[in-house]
This record gives structure tokens, C-alpha cells and sequence, in this order.
């Protein structure tokens, strides 16, 4: 090391793997991201079009900056070879049979991330529930461990079954305690109104989850545009793309809106174009 260095930059350098490994899934051309989430299993178990994980990410990795997963996952259905930087789900404990969701603990270790070589952890952290607390001590020893090892953390305002819970007024409260401490990076929620008040008081970057199957790709779209343009910096989505009947379609729309600015009608133009090429796709993404 430069002792020279001033200390800014010396910090920098010292944060250099965790910043690296942020600019592969934040994209440095448009500082946006299009996350494909595929981690439900771990407390859904085979959901719907989720049955065989490898078929479903296949065909959808090539167009997203980041695909999210547990290890078990990871170790069985993606390949190696695939270039896709990966966002490790470690937090777990409870499954959808239970009433109660927010019952996690930590379920993989910040040696087996590394192992694994991925490029973020992520742990789900349920603000206002009985284990608030246990999740955000959770969310503190992996960011301590995250900052020693160079690993962004991703924190997911997790809701459980209460989906009503997702108004401005908490997702706000969620994803500011989830930065305080010390997330390099939040999943939430979309929501109207003020959804820019989330963002606002939000100092790390945010990413939106889709939840639920929404009625019509056209809702989709409206989400994510809306999402991005009120601060979002992308998506982490996974049922609203995986399961529609035409997926690499609605990847490739969102992926216009998110990197390329396109309005929710050229989206459905996308949507239209390439779900009338089927399953079959021809271009892939440099
Ligand atoms: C929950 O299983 C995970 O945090 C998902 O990754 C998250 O909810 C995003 O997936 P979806 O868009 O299907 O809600």
C-alpha cells in the first residue's frame, strides 16, 4: 500500500473487491440493475414454474446482471461456466407451512459465499415483527463479516405474508434501519404513493422486487418504470418474469426499461415482438 495515499483513496483501495463486485451487477454504463431473483425455494419449496430451477434460469441468464439463489441451488442448477454474477441467499429457518415468517437465521457462512465466488449476500430482515431484532443482528454480523471479506450485503424488507405491509410509510422505516446497519444495498418493495420517500431516506442503493404474479405484463412494466424512474436502481424480480408464459420476453422488456429508459408502451412492444419468437431466442445480450 501507498502510506502517501490520501486517505480517501486509500479507503478506496482497501474497498476495492467490495466496489468491484458491485459494479458487475450495478451496471457502470447505466447504473442500473436487472436482478433475476430465483431464490423462493428456500422457504416456498418448488413453486410454480420454479419446479426445475435449471429450466427456468437457462434460457433467462443470459439477460440479467445478477441472478439470486441459495447455494443449494447454485450448486446444482447453475453452471460454472456461466458468467452471471450471483447473489447468495443466506438467511432461512421457517417455511411457508408456518403463520409466522420472520423466524431466520443466518444458513450459510460468509467462507462458503467466498467459496462460492459470488458477488453479494443476501439475508431478509422483518421490521416490525417479533423477530426484528434477531433479524437485524442477523443483517449487523454479516455486514461486519462482508466489510473484512470485500462482500456487499443485500438487505430484503422482508413482509412474510403481509403484503398489505407495503406502504410508503414502512418499506421507508425498513429500508433506512436496514442501511443504518449497514447494508450496501436494499431489496424492497414498490409502492404508491411516494415511493421516492422510500428511496429519499434510503442512503444505499435500492433495488425493487416484483411479489406476486401481477395481472397483465402492462402492470409489470408500469412497476418497474415507475420504480426506476422515482430512484430505484432496478430489479431484483422473479415470478412476474418466470412465470409469464413467455419469460425471456418479458426479461428482455424489462431490461429496456431499466438500461435503455423505455417508455411502459415500448416495453409492451418489446413483450410483443419477442413473445411472437416463442421460447426461442436469437440475441444475446454483449
Ligand atoms: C423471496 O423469496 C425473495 O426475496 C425474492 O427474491 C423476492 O421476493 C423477489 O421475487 P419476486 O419478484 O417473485 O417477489
Amino acid at each position: 500500500m501507498n502510506w502517501n495515499m490520501p486517505h480517501k483513496e486509500s479507503h478506496y483501495q482497501q474497498q476495492w473487491g467490495l466496489r468491484n463486485r458491485l459494479s458487475r451487477m450495478i451496471r457502470p454504463e447505466t447504473g442500473r440493475s436487472v436482478m433475476l431473483a430465483c431464490d423462493h425455494g428456500y422457504f416456498m419449496g418448488p413453486t410454480t414454474r420454479l419446479e426445475n430451477p435449471r429450466k427456468t434460469i437457462e434460457p433467462l441468464v443470459p439477460y440479467a446482471n445478477a441472478l439470486a439463489v441459495t447455494r443449494g441451488i447454485l450448486r446444482n442448477c447453475v453452471d460454472p461456466n456461466w458468467d452471471t454474477p450471483v447473489i447468495l441467499r443466506v438467511s432461512g429457518g421457517s417455511s411457508i407451512l408456518r403463520e409466522d415468517l420472520s423466524d431466520e437465521e443466518l444458513t450459510a457462512s460468509m467462507k462458503d459465499a467466498i467459496r462460492l465466488n459470488v458477488s453479494a449476500v443476501a439475508l431478509s430482515i422483518f421490521i416490525g415483527t417479533q423477530h426484528e431484532k434477531q433479524t437485524l443482528v442477523n443483517l449487523g454480523r454479516l455486514v461486519d463479516e462482508g466489510e473484512e471479506f470485500g462482500m456487499p450485503v443485500m438487505a430484503i424488507t422482508a413482509v412474510g405474508k403481509e403484503l398489505e405491509k407495503r406502504d410508503a410509510k414502512y418499506l421507508s422505516l425498513a429500508c433506512r434501519i436496514a442501511a443504518e446497519v449497514g447494508a450496501h444495498l436494499v431489496k424492497t418493495y414498490y409502492c404508491e404513493p411516494d415511493f421516492s420517500k422510500v428511496v429519499n431516506g434510503c442512503p444505499v442503493p435500492l433495488v425493487v422486487a416484483g411479489g406476486p404474479k401481477l395481472k397483465t405484463e402492462s402492470d409489470v412494466f408500469e412497476l418497474v418504470y415507475n420504480a426506476v424512474n422515482e430512484g430505484a436502481v432496478g430489479v431484483d424480480m422473479g415470478r412476474n418474469i418466470w412465470q409469464n408464459d413467455h419469460p425471456v420476453a418479458m426479461i428482455k422488456a424489462i431490461r429496456a426499461i431499466v438500461h435503455e429508459d423505455a417508455t411502459v408502451k415500448e416495453a409492451i412492444e418489446v413483450f410483443n415482438q419477442e413473445s411472437r419468437k416463442g421460447m426461442v431466442e436469437t440475441s444475446i445480450p454483449a
